[in-house]
């Protein structure tokens, strides 16, 4: 079984319903705390063993690459003036050189078309996806998990976790085997998934929350991806058609997920991860308590 070692981040989307924060910003660059969204995710496939990072990004998006960069004035400045401990922490995150492109969308096609884009670095290689708008606060990194169970079952895993009913229209939704039982196991055999069903056609109330590990024979039907729900080429609907040949597991992950591409859920990642920070955690906590003591 060939290991996991690369990954696609689409950063391609406008960040509409975070306007005007994503006016000039990418929306993966918002500030979580103290670094951007994006680290964070980085993070996570950093501790799960990816070691090339390929984003698909569009116009507008060049700060992401900025921010992977050295950063050569800056550097060198906080050096003369002795600040080692904040040079150390900067240069802890920069990736090593030749472990991150960046691919053009040149159309917004939708998700499918996004990680079509990336199927040259990909080659024969199975691979991870994450969605950057989603953040998975969890002790051992929501990506490191499904590797584990990559290890398990193989094939294609997918991370889903429990939504109300009435959100499910919202998501890509997916369809366990029969008999398969999500409170019994972590990972669960499935016989097909739904790109934002309606309420009343969705097969269960399991949604796809933004990371898969997919095998590289996903790229060729991505090829000739009908457009789908809202006229964008989906990646549910290529997954839905490689599962008629290959075997897909969906993954109950432990941790909690927050939207950062809503405003609700951008909110809720800052108050979480400022909570946990380790430096400013404890009065935040104070802080917070405090206010709700107030009124
Ligand atoms: C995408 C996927 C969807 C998934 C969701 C998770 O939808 O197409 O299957 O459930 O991300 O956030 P989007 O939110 O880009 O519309």
């Amino acid at each position: 079984m060939k290991r996991i070692t690369k990954a696609i981040l689409p950063v391609a989307g406008f960040g509409t319903r975070v306007l005007p924060a994503t006016k000039a910003v990418p929306k993966e660059m918002l500030t979580i705390v103290d670094r951007p969204a994006l680290q964070y995710v980085v993070d996570e496939a950093v501790e799960a063993g990816i070691e090339h990072f390929i984003f698909v990004t569009a116009r507008g998006k060049g700060s992401i690459e900025d921010y992977f960069d050295s950063a050569y004035e800056l550097e060198d400045t906080l050096q003369r003036k002795g600040k080692t401990e904040i040079y150390d922490s900067l240069k802890a995150k920069q990736p090593l050189e030749g472990t991150m492109s960046f691919i053009r969308q040149q159309q917004a096609k939708g998700l499918g078309h996004a990680v079509w884009c990336a199927r040259d670095i990909i080659g024969d290689d199975p691979f991870a996806v994450l969605l950057p708008d989603v953040l998975i606060q969890s002790k051992t990194s929501c990506l490191a998990q499904m590797v584990e169970a990559y290890h398990e079952v193989g094939g294609n895993i997918i991370a889903v976790d429990e939504v109300p009913e009435d959100r499910v229209s919202s998501y890509g939704v997916i369809k366990p085997k029969a008999g398969e039982d999500f409170k019994s196991k972590r990972i669960v055999a499935m016989d097909g998934m739904v790109e934002k069903p309606a309420v009343n056609e969705a097969p269960s109330n399991l949604k796809i929350t933004g990371r898969y590990i997919l095998q590289p024979e996903l790229m060729g039907l991505l090829k000739d991806q009908a457009a789908g729900a809202g006229g964008e080429i989906q990646l549910t609907d290529a997954m839905a058609r490689l599962m008629t040949t290959q075997d897909f597991h969906a993954f109950a992950y432990e941790g909690q997920d927050y939207d950062c591409g809503s405003k609700l859920g951008y909110f809720e990642a800052v108050m979480a991860y400022a909570r946990r920070h380790p430096e400013i955690g404890k009065d935040v906590c104070n802080m917070i308590s405090q206010s709700a003591s107030q009124g």
